[in-house]
């Protein structure tokens, strides 16, 4: 078996891992994909450095995690090769629309915190991203670890949150973001897409999962996405608003995040059962370019409202 050189991502994280230097033919070693899975299980996050930057070898990592989810929404645009199921492709180019407005600065490709495919009953396992195009400056991705998160909010918020059921539906355009909005905040523009993805998911139910959810491990995760939520389940009232509230912008304050500055031969793994993500955002003035798959997986804790079935219209968003 070839040496893995695991490092933890920062020393003051109480999650994330560096891996240097895999390749394809490593991948092939069931002892090495199994090590690598019990850090991404242990970390919640892992960085892989100085990988081959090619749609193959981002397949290949991603297959060590488990078979990869397609995107059947015909709005995601996907690297088109059918040896690469699922790779979709999202570039947000210079002068684009999408652009918010934070603390009096324009940001193109800005994202709150959130998890992913929050608004279907199914939790993927995971995303592993890539750049493929990097702007000299902004455009990191932020990342929270749920498990930290549920220890750092108060305890009486703690208290009142757990044992709740969080709803949430698709909705991409921040004009309608209602729970952890952050402060000195403003839609500028909307990317036409938006609204495709918007129609697209408006006859679908809107989603359930909860609050705090217990790994295997006995670790609790805060698990609030507040992008996307609408509200809590039988207390869709100003009470209830006001508690979501209070959490989302807890969520704001108290996280001490990971933020990744990328390179073109980084690729990048998060457990989405238990980390948030966002991306900081970068002048309009610049591109970037990501691409992503997306790991299958389930941990069987969502449903949607009323026992009904989703559109399976999936979001486009890193
Ligand atoms: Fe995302």
């Amino acid at each position: 078996m070839t040496s893995l050189d695991v490092q933890p991502l920062s020393e003051d994280l109480s999650f994330g891992a560096r891996i240097g230097g895999v390749t394809e033919d490593a991948l092939k070693d069931d002892a090495i994909r199994a090590r690598i899975n019990d850090v991404f299980e242990e970390r919640g996050l892992i960085v892989f450095s100085n990988v081959e930057p090619t749609s193959t070898m981002h397949v290949a990592l991603s297959n060590v995690f488990g078979p990869l989810k397609d995107h059947p929404s015909p709005v995601v645009s996907r690297v088109d090769n059918d040896s690469m199921p699922g790779v979709i492709d999202m570039h947000s180019k210079a002068g684009d629309a999408g652009v918010v407005e934070l603390n009096g600065k324009q940001l193109a490709s800005w994202l709150p915190w959130h998890f992913d495919h929050c608004y279907n009953n199914e939790l993927n396992r995971a995303g592993v991203l890539r750049a493929l195009e990097i702007a000299p400056e902004g455009g990191l991705t932020g990342f929270a670890d749920g498990i930290e998160l549920y220890n750092a909010v108060s305890p009486e918020l703690r208290k009142r949150i757990e044992g709740k059921n969080i709803l949430y539906k698709m909705d991409v355009i921040y004009a309608t973001m209602r729970f952890g909005r952050p402060k000195n905040f403003a839609e500028v523009s909307v990317k036409p897409s938006a609204y495709d993805v918007n129609n697209a998911a408006s006859t679908s139910p809107r989603a359930l999962h909860p609050a705090v959810w217990t790994r295997k491990s006995g670790e609790k995760v805060l698990h609030v996405s507040p992008w996307m939520a609408q509200g809590i389940q039988d207390h869709e009232d100003a009470e209830g608003d006001a508690l979501l509230e209070a959490v989302c912008q807890e969520i704001n304050e108290k996280v001490k995040p990971y933020f990744h500055k990328w390179n073109l031969t980084d690729m990048l793994i998060w457990d989405n059962w238990r980390m948030l993500h966002s991306v900081s955002g970068m002048d309009p003035k610049y591109s970037r370019r990501m691409q992503r798959t997306t790991i299958k997986g389930d941990y069987g804790l969502g449903r949607f409202e009323g026992g009904g079935q989703g559109g399976k219209i999936l979001e486009m968003t890193v």
